[in-house]
């Protein structure tokens, strides 16, 4: 038998035990061994029942997304090819009790539905999150599990990816008991206890299924939702179709027609970007140069300086990860104001079921405010999120020098200033480091984590490892100005105001960015944060821009107007009372008179040079990041653009994207750009090499390493 799964007894029950850390999965030679195990079972006489079990740290976390790469080829036998291994289970005369803890997903939770009962440890969970992948269940999830828990939850867990509780699952029929205590002897009990009983098929279980009729309006119902909420997502309606094949179909046509599907959708563009988006989450955290065994500052207490948009965020991420909490503004107006906000947040919070009223009482007693230092000198690490100013955070940054104690983290969440520059207010600029948190704080799930330097490697590796610990995604990036996501923003920004200054609307220039998936189009984000905020900071920075190139200026213009955006009523687009965006007839005028002026000649633009002109603006600076090391790999940059800007998972990211598009064509665009609008266009000489030699971004990597 394969060394991944082993067969032991005890007593009357035989012991199936799956090890293949570190979650299991159904990796070439286990599948194998399960077959064996099950053919000894059958033939073995001393055998009454059988247990199922994962060693380890969980169940089976589902099919070896590494092999999708030789499936989608081809390579592989058809569909997941687990199809025969489940029949067998399921056909065995002796039942089998698939015993769960942690998580039993995709091809996990299939093979637990093969099984004849599901027993589950308390708060393991179970799911089919394949869809989150591009594809759908490939070992007939899809027609399982409407036996099992009916139309309409199937669809949804199917559809929508996310896990269930053992709990919430034993109420859904999904689980037949929760063991408390020692899971396996609890499982080999159970086993005894129906040992003598019929073993139960799950594929024969039909009661469920209802009629096409009754499920006709659940299938509609379904389709619907994905298109609002998964936009421009192909799986999760190839997974509606899949369930509905099981209504409409024997099981082993409802098979067939769920191995069509998933093929369809492994071999789809969409299923490797999914996938190269769920290693490239894992591969964020790994830095070549800070290795795992880097030692780390345990961080039980906090300290955020600055109770505004960002700081009361930031306090809230914190006190939800039950670490506690220094608030310190400089006044008591500002402090009161920032402590309502966080009040005002986490009761929304209730109100929307995403915290009980019970975890917010207890967040709220982990945030102290204080006007005062006192208390800082105890904390492990500080956050600085006052007004971005530097002379503001350099005598921040002096005055925690003098009070936190030695081997404190201190941390900016500036968005632009030089990290370095921060730093050296300090004794200590090893202990500084950027820790560039988005807006809103406490919901969006990326984290920049700048490194100055001097910032040490125990301070950078620290910070990596609290990101998990506070549920985000944490990406090091190198120290330049905006640092990876702004410094891209910016060009995306540029683009997307001078098609407005050439002729397009505003409301088609958002139209094509959100098209092509973008969470917002850029002209909405910029009224949604303020277009005070890129004003600023372009003001500041006009002293390096060239003369005679020519800069954006409508965007500068409606601030001068004072339209801020949403929190002015009026922006590029103008606002109800109820903040609901119409397009504004002035602004259409007063950009034609402004180009006009300028002499910009106007004219109808298609939707995909929209897209081309913003999403290429991106590439190409996301190409000169990652040529001058200020990205550890291409992958950093996508992870950055679909947790931080709303740039749509299902396209892999912008590098990602550009890799598929091709690099020459990409080039060839950015060539014809730099023709037509000047210097902004250069192409990035990565961009140029890559495309030469039929390169990617993602090879580069591979190739080149990293050096930020
Ligand atoms: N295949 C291959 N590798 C996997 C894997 C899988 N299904 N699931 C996790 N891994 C790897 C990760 O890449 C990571 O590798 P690394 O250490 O080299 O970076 C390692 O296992 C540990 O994973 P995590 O860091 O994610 O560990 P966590 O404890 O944070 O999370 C988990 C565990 C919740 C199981 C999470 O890994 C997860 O969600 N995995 C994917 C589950 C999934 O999508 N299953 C469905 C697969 S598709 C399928 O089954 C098709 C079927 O219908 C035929
Ligand atoms: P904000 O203006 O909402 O809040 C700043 C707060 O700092 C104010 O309440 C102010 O009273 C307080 N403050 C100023 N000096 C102080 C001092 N010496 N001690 C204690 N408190 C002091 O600003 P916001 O938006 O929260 O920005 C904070 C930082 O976060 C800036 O560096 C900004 O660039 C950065 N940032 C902002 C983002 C945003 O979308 N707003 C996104 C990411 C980073």
């Amino acid at each position: 038998m394969s060394d991944l799964v082993q067969l032991t007894k005890d007593g009357d029950v035989a012991i199936i035990t799956i090890n293949n850390p570190p979650v299991n999965a159904l990796s070439p030679g286990v599948p194998q061994g399960i077959s064996e195990a099950v053919e000894q079972i059958g033939k073995d006489d001393s055998v009454r029942a059988a247990v199922l079990i994962g060693g380890g740290r969980t169940f089976v976390a589902g099919a070896d997304i590494k092999e999708f790469g030789k499936l989608a080829s081809g390579r592989s036998p058809r569909g997941a090819g687990l199809l025969p291994l489940l029949l067998q289970i399921e056909d065995c005369r002796k039942p089998i009790v698939m015993t769960i803890h942690g998580t039993a997903f995709g091809g996990g939770l299939e093979l637990a539905m093969a099984g004849h009962y599901r027993v589950a440890a308390p708060g393991a969970l179970v799911g089919q999150p394949e869809v989150k992948l591009g594809i759908i269940p490939g070992a007939a999830g899809t027609q399982r599990l409407p036996r099992l828990v009916g139309v309409a939850k199937a669809v949804e867990m199917c559809a929508e990816g996310n896990p269930v509780r053992a709990e919430d699952a034993a109420k859904l029929g999904i689980i037949d008991r929760i063991i408390e205590g020692d899971l396996l002897a609890g499982a080999v009990r159970f086993a005894r206890e129906i040992a003598a009983r019929p073993a139960p098929k799950t594929r024969e279980r039909a009661g469920n299924l209802g009629t096409p009729e009754q499920s006709a309006p659940i299938f509609a119902a379904a389709r619907e939702s994905v298109r609002k909420k998964q936009r421009g997502m192909m799986a999760p309606l190839a997974a509606i179709d899949a369930v509905e094949a099981a209504t409409k179909m024997s099981f082993e046509d409802g098979c067939l027609e769920e191995q069509r599907l998933f093929i369809d959708c492994l071999q789809s563009d969409q299923s490797k970007a999914l996938i190269h988006v769920f290693f490239g989450e894992r591969e964020v955290a790994k830095i070549p140069d800070v290795p795992k065994e880097t030692p780390t500052i345990p961080v039980n207490s906090v300290a955020v300086i600055g109770a505004g948009t960002m700081g009361g965020g930031i306090a809230m991420v914190f006190a939800n990860a039950g670490i506690t909490v220094l608030l310190k503004e400089s006044d008591q107006p500002a402090l009161d104001r920032g402590m309502a906000n966080i009040q005002k947040n986490y009761a929304s919070s209730v109100k929307r079921g995403r915290f009980t009223q019970q975890f917010v009482d207890e967040r709220l007693k982990l945030i102290r405010p204080t006007l005062q230092y006192d208390g800082f000198e105890k904390a492990d690490m500080v956050v600085e999120a006052v007004f971005e100013g530097m002379a503001l955070k350099k005598q921040v940054f002096a005055e925690l020098d003098r009070i936190c104690k030695p081997g404190a983290i201190l941390a900016s969440n500036t968005s632009t200033l030089d990290i370095d520059e921060i730093a050296s207010a300090t004794s200590r600029p090893e202990f500084v480091i950027g820790t560039h948190f988005f807006s809103p704080a406490n919901i969006m799930r990326l984290l920049e984590i700048v490194r100055g330097k001097k910032t040490s490697k125990p301070v950078i590796a620290t910070c990596m490892q609290l990101s998990k610990k506070i549920g985000k995604i944490g990406v090091l990036v190198g120290n330049c100005r905006g640092f990876v996501g702004n410094r891209m923003f910016g060009p995306y920004v540029r683009e997307s105001v001078f098609l407005v200054e050439e002729g397009t609307s505003v409301a088609a220039v958002d139209k094509a960015l959100s098209e092509f998936g973008m969470a917002m189009g850029p002209l909405a984000v910029g009224d949604l944060s303020g277009l005070d905020v890129g004003w600023r900071v372009r003001k500041e920075y006009r002293h390096l821009e060239k003369p005679g190139v020519r800069q954006a200026m409508a965007g500068d213009r409606l601030c001068e107007m004072g339209r801020y955006g949403q929190k002015t009523g009026a922006g590029w687009y103008k606002y109800d009372e109820n903040r609901r965006a119409s397009p504004d007839p002035e602004v259409a005028a007063l950009v034609r008179q402004w180009a006009a002026e300028a002499g910009i000649p106007q004219r109808q633009i298609p939707a995909d040079e929209i897209v081309d002109r913003c999403v290429y603006a991106l590439v190409n600076e996301g190409a000169r990041i990652l040529e001058e090391g200020y990205a550890l790999r291409a992958v950093d940059i996508d992870i950055i653009y679909l947790n931080g800007y709303g740039f749509p998972a299902y396209r892999g990211g912008p590098m990602w994207f550009a890799d598929t598009v091709g690099l020459k064509k990409v080039y060839d665009r950015v060539c014809d750009f730099h023709r037509q609008h000047g210097e902004h266009w250069e192409p990035a000489p990565l961009l140029r090499q890559l495309a030469e030699q039929s390169g990617t971004f993602a090879g580069f990597n591979r190739e080149h390493g990293a050096t930020a």
